[in-house]
């Protein structure tokens, strides 16, 4: 990743930091901004680190630690809950064999909880990178994950 090139889409002004670093962070394997990339946000801003780091930690969608390909956003506002988003956390952490904030051995999911979703009305509901599923039980979120994994497998085996 050439984090020169992605700074350099946008021109340096403090407006701009959140596009540049959703872009580094789109941008890395790992799904997160390390501390490097952060000092060349500063520098290309001229701002401080620590104001960087701000904005950074204010934000949820933004990590400073590794995470999976596909990070899995569990809704735990009190819909979800109520609707038995508790039992559809195990099932995941079961599923993948993760702690939450934690990538899955195979660095392909993340598990994290996230505020409501906005689609209360098919609670319980997760996010995997931009969609949404609704109405989970333990038997759609196995296929939702196995389907993920086959076309992972099936895209590094057309590499
Ligand atoms: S409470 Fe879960 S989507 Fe709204």
């Amino acid at each position: 990743m050439d984090i020169q090139k992605i700074l350099e889409r946008h021109s340096p002004e403090p407006d701009n930091m959140l596009n540049i670093l959703h872009d580094l962070q789109d941008a890395n394997l790992q799904n997160y901004l390390p501390e490097e990339s952060l000092r060349q946000v500063a520098r290309y801003l001229n701002t401080t680190l620590s104001a960087v780091y701000g904005v950074v930690n204010y934000y949820t969608m933004f990590s400073t630690k590794p995470r999976g390909k596909y990070i899995i956003r569990l809704c735990q506002s009190p819909v979800c809950h109520l609707m038995g988003s508790e039992t559809v956390l195990e099932s995941v952490k079961k599923l993948l064999g993760v702690e939450l904030d934690e990538p899955a051995a195979d660095g392909l999911f993340s598990l994290e909880l996230s505020e409501c979703l906005g689609i209360c009305d098919v609670a319980p509901a997760m996010m995997i990178g931009e969609d949404i599923y609704g109405h989970l039980s333990e038997a759609n979120i196995s296929k939702i994950i196995s389907e993920i994994r086959e076309k992972e497998m099936s895209a590094n085996s057309s590499k």
